[in-house]
């Protein structure tokens, strides 16, 4: 069955040109894709950041095997949000392994609510991820959606004297940033398990290395510092950009269904999940995430 692509409802996408993300049917993600496939979604990826695949009912095997088409995959630093049986997943669930809702308190629950702040992928990494795959096992009834920026785009709307001054800057971003932000982590002894990820230095405005576009590096969870500023200055720049790039008009928001798979390209876009009920209800979402082919240039 050929490919086919949908634009999203123009009402749920308000990004500048309704090109953000799309919507593409005919690809079964349970079955190995063959090149020409392979290479159609590619096309379509590099002009629609953000792909959803709906009703996919896939294994994590399958879900592994489809993602490394497109490189190796991470294995993500936090040891109780790896599934254990394949640790390139990363369980974005606020259900634990033994399949219980995670108490409130729990590190494993305070790590994984500060997805609800923006951020890119791996941002704490030499070498950020290119492309994350989530799989959505079980959505609750309101709330969790996941919003999608256009950096791209809201690099391109900067006045051109913002753009030449955020081109020459470098930020830190730190992995022990992300614990930080949370009060309830900031509080407690017992962080949570992770491998430890010394600071990294990246440009604020990234060249994509495929289309060449540049947009805004932005992952407000993990920056930390801008270099050569001060802090509070620096702190400004960085609000600045992130109040800027959130707007309405740079966003897509996803309402989940159970068996969407959606598919984004961390060199172009930053992503926060909505509040919901975690306490009543399950949210289960696999995530494979893709290693990028090298540090960030602009
Ligand atoms: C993530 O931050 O990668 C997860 C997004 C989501 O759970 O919707």
């Amino acid at each position: 069955m050929p490919v086919s692509m949908e634009l999203i409802d123009p009402f749920e996408v308000k990004g500048c040109n309704n090109r953000f993300a799309a919507k593409l049917r005919g690809v079964d993600l349970s079955l190995s894709i063959d090149i020409p496939t392979f290479d159609r979604i590619h096309q379509l990826w590099m002009k629609h950041p953000v792909l959803v695949f709906p009703d996919q009912t896939i294994t994590d095997i399958q879900q592994i095997a489809f993602a490394k088409h497109f490189g190796d995959l991470e294995v993500h630093p936090s040891l109780a949000h790896r599934a254990d049986d394949y640790p390139e997943i990363y369980r974005v669930s606020n259900v634990d392994k033994a399949d219980r809702i995670m108490e409130p308190e729990s590190s494993d629950w305070q790590y994984l609510e500060l997805t609800w702040l923006w951020h890119t992928d791996s941002s704490f990494r030499p070498v950020p991820s290119m492309a994350s795959i989530l799989h959505g096992i079980e959505i609750p009834p309101v709330g969790g959606d996941t919003l999608f920026a256009d950096l791209t785009a809201a690099y391109e709307a900067l006045p051109s004297h913002d753009r030449a001054l955020v081109q020459k800057l470098r930020v830190v971003h730190d992995h022990e940033a992300i614990l930080a932000k949370s009060k309830g982590l900031t509080e407690r002894d017992d962080k949570g398990v992770y491998e430890h990820l010394p600071p990294v230095t990246h440009p604020l405005v990234r060249r994509h290395p495929i289309t060449g576009r540049r947009s805004l590096f932005l992952s407000p969870h993990t920056m930390d510092k801008v270099e050569g500023m001060q802090a509070s200055e620096g702190r400004e720049l960085l609000n600045g950009l992130i109040a800027h790039a959130s707007e309405d008009r740079f966003v897509y928001r996803h309402i989940w269904k159970a068996n969407d798979v959606l598919m984004w390209d961390n060199r172009c876009t930053m992503h926060a999940v909505m509040p919901y009920d975690s306490i009543n209800h399950r949210r289960v979402m696999h995530r494979t995430t893709i290693v990028g082919e090298g540090p960030p240039t602009d």
